[in-house]
This record gives C-alpha cells, sequence and structure tokens, in this order.
C-alpha cells in the first residue's frame, strides 16, 4: 500500500508555489520524472564536500567518490539482475546506450542485407540510431506494425522475423501512448532466429519490475531520471560475451590498459566503454533513487499508478469531445488525448494557465503519430506522487477550455 501524503514528501517540489502563490500540477512524468528529495541532497553531498574525480586518485576525496560511483553500479546490477556487475555500462542516458551499441556492436557485426526490426511505436532515440547504421552498411531497416489500439501487431512481427534478422529493437514502454509490449515473449520469438534482442526500457524501469535474466534480452537501455533520478545519467546493460567482443566506441582515459603510439590495449568491461570523465555526480546520486524504488516497491507503485490511470482513463473518457489517442489492454499510467477542434498545442497552452504542466506535440515518436493519423497529442502521465485531485484539475481545465472554444 501507498501512503501518498509521505511519499510527495520525499518530491519536494510538488508543494511548492509558483506565480501568484499558486502550485503547479505536474502530470508530465513520461517526460521526466520529478527528482527525490535523497538525490538532491546526494549531488550537494558530492560536489560541497566530496567533489573528486574517479578511479583516477588514491586521495580519500577520490576513493569515496569511487565508491559511491561503483555502488550505483552495484545497485543497478542488483536492481535488474545482471548475471555480472561488469554488464552494466554506466552512461549519459538511453540515447547514449542505444547509440554505443549501434555503433559499436552494429560496425562489427551489421552487413549489407542483414535486417535491423525496430516496431511503429519507437521513439525517435530507438528509430535514428539504426536508421543510421542501416545508411553506413546497407542493411535494412524493418517496422512491425500496431494496430489502431497502439499495440504490435504480434502475428506481423512472427512473419517479419527470418534468418536475416539480426537484431531487434523495441521498447518496453511506449512514452507516447503507454502501451506495454509482450517483450517477453518478443524475445523468445526472436531468439529462434538467432537475432540479438535490444530493449528501450526508459519508460519501464519505473513502472515494472525487469529481470534482465529471466527476459533473455541481449542489451538493455535506461535513464535515471526516469527513475526519480538525476539527468545526465543513465546505463546500459549488455551480457557479457557481447560486451567483450564488441570494441569500444570511445577512446580516452579510464578505457585503456596500455597506451603507447604504436598500439593501444583496453580496459575490461565496463570501463572499455566507459572513456573519459562521467557524469560523476549524477550517477552518485543515481543511487538514492533506486533504493527509493526498492523500499516503495514496485508493485505497489504499479498498483497505485493502475489506479490513478483507472481514474483518469473514466473521467477523461466521460468528455464526449476528447478522443484517447492509444487504448492498449495493457498500459503505464499515461494518456495522450485529443480535444476536436482544439489544437494539442492550445491544449496544453491553456491547461498552464490552469498551472497544469502535461506535454504537447509529437513526444519524439513522429512515425508513430503519422500511423495513428494525428499531427500532435496532448499527453498526461502519471507517477507515484500524482493523486487523484490532480486529475480533477486536469478534467475542469479541460471542460473550461472546450467551453472556451465552443
Ligand atoms: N521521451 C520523453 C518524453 O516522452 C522525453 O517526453
Amino acid at each position: 500500500m501507498i501512503n501518498v501524503k509521505m511519499i510527495r514528501d520525499q518530491f519536494p517540489q510538488v508543494s511548492e508555489t509558483y506565480t501568484d502563490n499558486k502550485p503547479i500540477y505536474y502530470l508530465d512524468s513520461a517526460a521526466t520524472n520529478l527528482t527525490h528529495v535523497n538525490v538532491v541532497k546526494a549531488l550537494d553531498t558530492y560536489y560541497l564536500k566530496e567533489c573528486a574525480n574517479v578511479h583516477r586518485g588514491i586521495h580519500t576525496l577520490s576513493e569515496v567518490s569511487t565508491d559511491k560511483f561503483e555502488h550505483t553500479r552495484s545497485l543497478l546490477h542488483k536492481f535488474f539482475n545482471s548475471a555480472k556487475r561488469e554488464e552494466i555500462i554506466l552512461t549519459k542516458g538511453t540515447t547514449d546506450s542505444i547509440n554505443l551499441v549501434a555503433r559499436a556492436w552494429g560496425d562489427e557485426n551489421i552487413k549489407e542485407g542483414d535486417e535491423i526490426l525496430i516496431s511503429h511505436m519507437e521513439h525517435h532515440s530507438n528509430i535514428v540510431p539504426w536508421q543510421m547504421l542501416c545508411e553506413r552498411t546497407g542493411a535494412v531497416l524493418k517496422v512491425i506494425p500496431i494496430n489502431d489500439a497502439g499495440e504490435i501487431i504480434y502475428e506481423k512481427y512472427l512473419e517479419l522475423l527470418n534468418p536475416k534478422t539480426k537484431m531487434v529493437s523495441v521498447v518496453y514502454v511506449s512514452n507516447t501512448l503507454g502501451t506495454i509490449n509482450p517483450i517477453a515473449q518478443m524475445i523468445d520469438d526472436a531468439k529462434k532466429f538467432d537475432a540479438v534482442f535490444m530493449v528501450d526500457a526508459a519508460q519501464a524501469t519505473a513502472h515494472l519490475a525487469i529481470d534482465v535474466q529471466q527476459l533473455d534480452c541481449d542489451f538493455m537501455a535506461l535513464s535515471a531520471h526516469k527513475m526519480f533520478g538525476p539527468t545526465g545519467a543513465g546505463a546500459l546493460y549488455g551480457k557479457e560475451k557481447l560486451l567483450n567482443e564488441m570494441p569500444p566506441l570511445f577512446g580516452g582515459g579510464d578505457m585503456i590498459d596500455k597506451v603507447t603510439f604504436e598500439k593501444t590495449t583496453y580496459n575490461t568491461i565496463p570501463h572499455k566503454f566507459e572513456a573519459g570523465t562521467p557524469s560523476i555526480a549524477s550517477i552518485i546520486a543515481w543511487a538514492p533513487a533506486i533504493e527509493f524504488i526498492n523500499e516503495t516497491g514496485l508493485e505497489n507503485i504499479a498498483q497505485y499508478e493502475h489506479e490513478l490511470l483507472t481514474y483518469a482513463t473514466e473521467k477523461l473518457s466521460s468528455i464526449k469531445e476528447l478522443t484517447i489517442i492509444g487504448q492498449a489492454a495493457k498500459k503505464t499510467s499515461v494518456i495522450s488525448f485529443t480535444l476536436k477542434g482544439i489544437h494539442a498545442h492550445d491544449i496544453a497552452t491553456l491547461a498552464n494557465q490552469y498551472q497544469i504542466a502535461i506535454r504537447t506535440g509529437h513526444h519524439c515518436t513522429q512515425p508513430l503519430l503519422q500511423r495513428l493519423n494525428v499531427a500532435a497529442t496532448a499527453r498526461a502521465s502519471f507517477s507515484i506522487y500524482n493523486t487523484k485531485e490532480e486529475i480533477d484539475h486536469l478534467y475542469n481545465a479541460l471542460i473550461k477550455i472546450i467551453n472556451m472554444f465552443s
């Protein structure tokens, strides 16, 4: 069971006031989750007391920073149950992680005529790196179609899989629609063709429990800021064997073993993929966010968010001018919608005047919106610190906006 008051106390932003001393109802967690108070405290501690580079010094502060930095890796290793902690590469975020794989794994393993399979609901960060790889190699990008509800058409997925499929990269949870894809089953089916499977888990990690060994995915990308952590940090999970076979992407400090002008040998994983000074503060401050999720319990989070989703879906569906875009049977707490005769940007602008923060536009999924025949949607997304009262505010604001236009 969730004690919402206690949760809200851990996210001070929800109690802040802004223009005219009014609060802001933050319904944009799919863009970024609010930051847990202990994350901010950890950032403070690092910058005010413990600032030092990692893996580079034997002085006390460097050791403290290195220990804390590596502690986050250990927490992620346990959180996602990777077989080894070295399988967790610390990156700048999901986009960084996907690009790392598309370059370092892709350039080594993909050749002309190979096929890379993605779905029609991918975020641009899980489209463009593969498109760029196809342009470099002559491989072909194939797209799994979706139905009008915003779900993968599974028979079509099975039809598209074939011995030429070398990589399948699919989003676990759609940022635009909230659809939860049947990733475990998709991985099983991809394995029948020996395809490598990458999961874009950016939108899933704060909502669903993920066990990478149970899933048997080969790679998984994620971001700290979607887990109540700071921006500028993320991770790539990769199977040890694949990571060992991949060449490094960036050359620089920390990723080397021995450097001479004639030849450089590389460090072991994970450091082979972590060239240069990383986002030390953000990685360190990610730890309390992971601990918060562990303490709260992903099942409790999912249950509470589902309650919010059900309440919001019922409430918003009662507005006859409103159409919910994306009605998958399995969804996280995201509602994309349009209002008849009102541009999505106008909805968000006017909602903002009622202190409601929602996102509008294509949500970095232009092909998805083209498929669903909408230029833009307004998107309300809910997290553990949101309340039914905030959803009522959204409802009341939408009624006022509709009346304004009629
Ligand atoms: N991918 C983030 C969103 O959906 C930024 O808004």
